[in-house]
């Protein structure tokens, strides 16, 4: 027998420790934010506070992510140039130059921000086997473009997704979607689900790929902008706005100016459309020109706010109501803008919001922070938004605006790589991770009587505390 002090003996005693030790090695990702912060603590104080939150990233073959960025000029989008948009992981070239938390931030990179917010997640996993869910880290909003706007590819959009099928259930180790037959895996959609759920069937071919219909797929969770009014895979998710502050202080400033700006306006909206026969936003243009002492329009037509958030920040810091009339989709980037700006949203249907965003927006509490008008009331009935709004009292308004501030900071997206500070506030993202855990740990649970392991509306109301991460 050898001795223990030979060299080969302590190779393999060295290999018998690394083997005993990988679970705990591969899940222990060392990262700079965590040395930043110093108090990374032993791997098994970590490993406590990650029970039930591991996150494995799958590994992609670049088309399905960084080679789609490669054709950001070229994206048959309107004609512009999407490539300066990608600067910052997808947060987009600051506003300014000395600008820090204001960037010029489309909400298309959706998917990008996103992943590069996971890679700093504390919770990852090497290792499959222990996750408790699966990121895939595939652009779809971007791979969905030629079928969505080249008309060559039109016919064809019963494909996208076909790709990726493939490489989960064939190429790649089949082994990880099976685990959990997909239950497991979820991905972001930059995009409204309606864009990617038509009919395979559909003859003639409408709108929309058909990515939400392929069996394959049916498990999976994906996080969208908008979901469709009977959700099955998808839930939805904030639009990201253009403020992603990377420390309390830029946040709190923020939060300070909005909550000390004098609100001069009743109402604004900001946006375009209107046109055509008796439609919402057409009954509130109509209000506002006849009723400019109270009404503010930001005209935001062929997207001229897109990429200038000064446009209708400004504005909307002045104003006490924000509009947000469904448009081409229901829901829109404007009502986290004017979250953010402190300005209380107006919905004129419950699909624009209330709805949709139940992991951010409580749906119980919406009449604390908003107003609701139905459409048809303004559109058929004469019912004047402004006369809704005056009629509100004084104190119950200022109640509202106060409101609407506190749940800011839960649908921003803070820049990645933030203070220590403010990581330790729940922000969009952190939100919307611990969402999809809730949903995935109900899906590949032990199945109840009561429960069974498909289900669609799964917006734990009850498990939301709003006060979470605002202190
Ligand atoms: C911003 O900074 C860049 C490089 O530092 C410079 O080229 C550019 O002119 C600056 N823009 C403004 C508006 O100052
Ligand atoms: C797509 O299909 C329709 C009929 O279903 C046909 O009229 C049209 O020419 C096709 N377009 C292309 C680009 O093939
Ligand atoms: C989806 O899940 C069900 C069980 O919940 C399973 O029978 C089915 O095979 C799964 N589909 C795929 C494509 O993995
Ligand atoms: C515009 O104002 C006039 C006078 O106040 C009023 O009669 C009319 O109904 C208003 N129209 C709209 C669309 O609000
Ligand atoms: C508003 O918030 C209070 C608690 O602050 C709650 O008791 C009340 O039910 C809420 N009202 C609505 C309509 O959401």
């Amino acid at each position: 027998m050898k001795s223990l002090e030979s060299p080969a003996s302590i190779l393999s005693f060295c290999l018998l420790l690394i083997l005993l030790l990988s679970p705990v090695l591969s899940r222990s990702i060392p990262r700079t934010a965590e040395l930043e912060e110093g108090n990374g603590g032993n791997a098994k104080e970590k490993a406590a506070g990650c029970d039930g939150r591991w996150i494995y990233i799958r590994e992609l073959p670049p088309r399905f992510n960084s080679d789609l960025l490669r054709g950001c000029n070229s994206f048959p989008i309107f004609s512009d140039d999407f490539c300066p948009f990608l600067a910052n992981h997808g947060l987009g070239p600051r506003t300014h130059n000395r600008s820090r938390s204001w960037y010029r931030t489309d909400p298309l990179y959706l998917e990008l921000l996103f992943h590069r917010r996971l890679l700093e997640y504390p919770c990852l996993t090497s290792d499959p086997a222990h996750a408790d869910a699966v990121f895939l880290p595939y652009y779809t909003g971007l791979d969905a473009l030629p079928y969505l706007y080249s008309p060559d590819f039109y016919n064809n959009s019963a494909q996208h997704g076909l790709d990726l099928h493939r490489f989960l259930h064939d190429e790649d180790n089949p082994k990880i979607w099976a685990r959990s037959s997909g239950h497991d895996h979820f991905l972001v959609m930059a995009r409204p689900a309606w864009d990617f759920s038509q009919d395979p069937a559909a003859d003639p071919q409408l709108w929309g790929t058909s990515f939400l219909h392929l069996p394959g797929f049916l498990n999976l969770t994906a996080l969208t902008v908008e979901s469709r009014p009977d959700p099955w895979q998808e839930h939805a998710i904030p639009y990201p706005t253009s403020f992603h502050p990377a420390t309390i202080a830029r946040l709190e400033s923020w939060l300070d100016r909005a909550r000390h700006s004098h609100r001069p306006t009743l109402m604004l909206f900001a946006g375009g459309g209107g046109g055509g026969g008796p439609n919402i936003r057409g009954s509130i243009r109509a209000e506002c020109e006849n009723r400019t002492d109270l009404c503010e329009i930001v005209d935001c037509s062929d997207g001229a706010c897109a990429h200038d958030p000064i446009r209708y920040m400004r504005p909307m810091l002045r104003s006490r109501f924000c509009l947000q009339p469904p448009g081409d989709t229901l829901t829109r980037r404007s009502t986290f803008d004017s979250i953010l700006a402190g300005c209380v949203p107006v919905f004129f249907e419950e699909i624009s919001a209330k709805a949709q965003y139940g992991w951010h927006l409580p749906p119980n509490e919406y009449g604390n922070f908003s107003v609701y008008i139905p459409k048809e009331e303004v559109v058929f009935n004469s019912v004047r938004i402004a006369d809704v709004l005056t009629a509100i009292p004084k104190e119950v308004v200022e109640r509202m605006l106060r409101r609407v501030l506190d749940i800011a900071p839960r649908v921003i997206y803070r820049r990645h790589g933030s203070s220590a500070g403010l990581r330790g506030k729940k922000d969009a993202f952190d939100l919307a991770i611990e969402g999809v855990l809730r949903r995935i740990k109900r899906r590949i649970g032990p199945p109840t009587l009561s429960e069974p392991i498909l289900f669609h509306d799964d917006d734990d109301v009850e498990e939301i505390n709003m006060m979470d991460g605002l202190e």
